[in-house]
């Protein structure tokens, strides 16, 4: 008998989010806007920037493919915040990490959440940085005991890599409160090729979703993700 595929976890949560009315969402260093790109199909008023303009383009294009409309603003986000409304929900996805200055950067960013509105941060986790590198032998180990990668990066491994515990202190300092956590891929990038050519995918997205949200697991993905609220403090 067919196996049915996992459940993603969230899907199920998202059904029973208090918003019905289009929110207003900026996606702040949107990429190609896949992300965005749900939103706007689920009907909420989006705007996107990105540093890069090729990004932009690729993520204006999407849009338009589907008809879907939304403002975008070439830019960092750090520069065009000043400018910008509060939202009711702001996206920084997998931008922190290939910052300067990360601590400012979310500081900037997070001001644009409205007071009762919801920051969602996923950053590159330093933690699953480290330990995939120790796994990768001792030829890597003087690497990860100098911090020698930090503020460097290359194409596809990003200057600043962020621990969960010190994300979880800004979001605190900045008054947020953390109301879910979430590590992605905590198993799937441990594994070997060999590993992973042998395995039942379904099997393993059924492991990942079954301990993504747990405590230890959560911090051991390949990105974190945090959804934190600004509560409201006038109501
Ligand atoms: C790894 S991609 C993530 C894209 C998208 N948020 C996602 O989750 O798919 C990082 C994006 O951030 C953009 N970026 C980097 N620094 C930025 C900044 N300071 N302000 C706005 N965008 C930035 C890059 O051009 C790139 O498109």
């Amino acid at each position: 008998m067919a196996k049915s595929p996992p459940i993603p976890p969230g899907l199920g949560d998202s059904a029973q989010t208090p918003f019905s009315t289009p929110l207003s969402i900026w996606d702040a260093g949107c990429g190609f806007a896949q992300m965005g790109q749900w939103f706007a199909e689920a009907g909420h008023d989006l705007t996107l920037c990105d540093l890069s303009r090729k990004m932009l383009a690729r993520a204006q294009q999407n849009f338009a493919d589907r008809q879907l409309e939304a403002t975008f603003l070439h830019g960092s986000a750090q520069s065009l915040a000043p400018e910008l409304p509060a939202f009711d929900l702001v996206l920084f996805h997998a931008v922190i990490e290939w910052l300067a200055d990360p601590k400012t950067g979310l500081q900037t960013v997070a001001d644009k959440v409205r007071p009762g509105g919801y920051l969602s941060l996923l950053f590159y986790n330093r933690n699953a940085f480290v330990y995939n590198n120790v796994l990768k032998g001792s030829w890597r180990w003087e690497h990860i005991l100098s911090d020698a990668y930090i503020g460097k990066g290359k194409k596809l491994t990003p200057p600043n890599p962020q621990y969960p515990e010190d994300m979880l202190e800004q979001l605190e300092a900045l008054g947020f409160e953390i109301r879910q956590q979430t590590g992605i891929r905590v198993f799937h990038d441990y594994l070997s090729p060999q590993v992973l050519a042998d395995s039942d995918l379904d099997e393993l997205l059924a492991l990942e979703y079954r301990y993504c949200r747990q405590a230890t697991y959560r911090y051991m993905g390949r990105y974190v993700h945090f959804l934190a609220y600004k509560p409201d403090t006038d109501s």
